[in-house]
């Protein structure tokens, strides 16, 4: 058992980069949700997208056409944020488009694998809703 303690070790180490370049990629995208999203789609769910205030519940988007890992223009859950603010069903609603800049980490974080950090991140709703209904 002593000598297979640096190999547990050893293979703890070789996970752990892993994970934390998932987390840090995560990061920006956790912020945009935060800021646009989570207000609406968390516990008090207005919508048919399923919630998205955890990376567990996120997970449960993936795969399904809500999340298609490598390709965001098939993705729902990025179209409707490119939608113009005129277009009915654009997220967050009408007059609250998220920038460019917000836009560009959702598409990336999706052509890379829509990948989510291993251990559960609950997401929060931070700054006002982005419109009130
Ligand atoms: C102010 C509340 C609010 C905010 C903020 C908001 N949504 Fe929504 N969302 C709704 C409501 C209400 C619906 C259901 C009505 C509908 O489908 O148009 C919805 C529906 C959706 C749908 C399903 C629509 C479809 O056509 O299939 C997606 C996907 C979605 N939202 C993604 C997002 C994303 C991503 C963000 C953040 C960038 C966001 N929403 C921000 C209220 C919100």
């Amino acid at each position: 058992m002593k000598r297979l303690l640096p190999l547990v070790l050893l293979a703890a180490c070789a996970q752990k980069p892993a994970d934390d370049a998932v987390a840090t990629a995560f990061a920006p995208v956790r912020i945009v949700l935060e800021t646009n999203c989570v207000h609406c789609h968390g516990d008090n769910r207005l919508s048919t997208m399923p919630p998205i205030n955890d990376t567990q519940a996120i997970t449960k988007l993936i795969g399904q056409h809500w999340i298609v890992p490598g390709k965001p223009e098939a993705s729902r859950f990025f179209q409707v944020v490119t939608f113009s603010d005129e277009t009915p069903g654009a997220m967050p609603p009408s007059g609250h488009a998220i920038s460019k800049k917000e836009v560009q980490i959702l598409r990336e974080w999706i052509k890379a694998g829509a990948k989510v950090p291993a251990h559960n991140v609950k997401l929060s709703p931070q700054g006002p809703l982005p419109r009130s209904i």
